[in-house]
């Protein structure tokens, strides 16, 4: 294993640290850990026996699209025939209680990326139910959020770099707890809560390995679809069934995960309901991403605003803002999500992951987070004046059709006059 330093504690649900920051998350550091006098035996008990799991995540399968994926008795049964015999430690079910009291997002998510995980698992590895046991993947993948701060996981607006960290922190949070609490830092579960945020050409965190597992990768992708369709407090509309499935799609197309999984899923969403090595998957692009949505944005910390504020009086860089482009004119051409680089009061720049001609109009609807985290929404027309390629991005410059002015304006105004 590569070696990772944690950059923040690991503690238990009931606050016990198990490794402080700067610990050294090697094998062996595990196994003492495992070995030493903070070691406890937990015993096991059923999922479906804690709390309301079970009703509530057939609550969560009657919710579209899961709805119609999982439509079919045979379907269900099997699939909760898997589940009703998984059986968990206690403190792991107790993390389960954690979510539903206080994060009801990620309560909801490990449970639908267990039962979408499961489902997949099914259809593409010989040993689904052994897989499944060993692995009691769904309800553990992100175990590692509770070591991260409430205020931090429920976020509405973009996260600080500080705050990125510790987000991300879950993922080898997640690692540490499993191992210890299962006595294994070789089992499984811990294993996919370490690399489910990984990706095959090495671009994920928290090693930046390339992901080769399929145990693992079928976990990744259930996670992102799952993330995407479900409501999340950065991005308060979800995604419709057909734009997440085109966002998976471009993952696999970028070699960030592979298509045998992305197919199975498609496979689910289809009413004939194909084999999955049968499906083609469609490579059209119509969907469009629902705004505002702040996944990815990451601002500077509080500190370091505070010294670009001073800057930024004159330079007008805006701190945090998005901006969808609508085509004027064209119904058939979808909208353009990006992220605003720079404005003034006559135009601004934005970086667009696709490109945009020169000289299209546009109407454009601009969101702003200001420095006390309140949000400003407006809306102006502009034509698109220059076109940058820097590597794989875009930069696109924007003239504004009128200046912008304080009576028609004004939340925008207020706002580029503090920056
Ligand atoms: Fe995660
Ligand atoms: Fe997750």
């Amino acid at each position: 294993m590569d070696t990772l330093r944690l950059q923040y504690p690991v503690h238990t649900g009931d606050k016990r640290l198990l490794l402080p920051a700067g610990a050294i998350l090697s094998m062996e550091t595990l196994d003492d850990l495992i070995s030493s006098s903070k070691a406890t035996s937990y015993r096991t008990h059923p999922l479906f026996k804690y709390g309301s799991v079970k009703k509530d995540l057939l609550h969560q399968m009657e919710r579209p699209p899961y709805d119609f994926i999982f439509s079919g008795r045979e379907k269900i049964e099997s699939v909760m025939g898997m589940l009703e015999k998984v059986r968990l430690v206690t403190p792991v079910l107790d993390s389960l209680g954690y979510f539903k009291k206080d994060d009801y997002h990620t309560y909801c998510h490990v449970l639908m990326v267990f039962a979408l995980s499961t489902l997949i698992a099914r259809d593409l590895l010989p040993d689904s139910l052994g897989w499944m046991y060993e692995a009691s993947t769904g309800p553990t993948h992100d175990i590692g959020k509770i070591c991260v701060p409430m205020h931090v996981l429920k976020k509405v607006t973009p996260l600080t770099r500080t705050e990125r960290r510790m987000m991300d922190h879950h993922s080898v949070a997640g690692y540490v707890l499993l191992s210890y609490f299962q006595k294994d830092p070789r089992n499984l579960a811990a294993i996919i809560a370490r690399d489910h945020h990984e990706r095959r050409d090495g671009s994920g965190v928290p090693r930046g390995i390339r992901l080769t597992d399929l145990a693992v990768e079928i976990i990744v992708i259930c996670d992102v679809y799952d993330a995407l369709i479900s409501p999340r407090p950065y991005r308060p509309d979800p995604y419709d069934n057909r734009t997440a499935i085109e966002e998976i799609t471009k993952l696999a197309e970028m070699n960030k995960i592979g298509w045998e999984v992305v197919k199975s899923l498609v496979a689910h969403n289809r009413r004939e309901k194909p084999e999955h090595r049968e499906v083609e998957v469609s490579r059209e692009k119509r969907g469009t991403p629902p705004s505002p949505n702040f996944y990815g944005i990451v601002r500077e910390d509080d500190n370091a605003s505070g010294l670009a504020h001073e800057k930024r009086r004159h330079r007008r860089v805006a701190l945090t803002g998005t901006a969808t482009l609508k085509p004027k004119g064209k119904r058939d051409v979808q909208p353009v999500q990006t992220m605003i680089a720079d404005i003034s009061l006559s135009g601004m720049g934005v970086y667009a992951d696709n490109p945009i001609e020169e000289g299209v109009s546009f109407s454009i609807d601009i969101y702003f987070v200001s420095l006390e985290g309140s949000m400003a929404t407006v809306s102006v027309s502009g034509n698109t004046c220059f076109v940058r390629q820097i590597k794989d991005i875009y930069f696109v410059g924007i003239h504004f059709k009128e200046e912008l002015d304080p009576i028609k304006h004004p939340s925008l105004y207020n706002y580029l006059l503090c920056i």
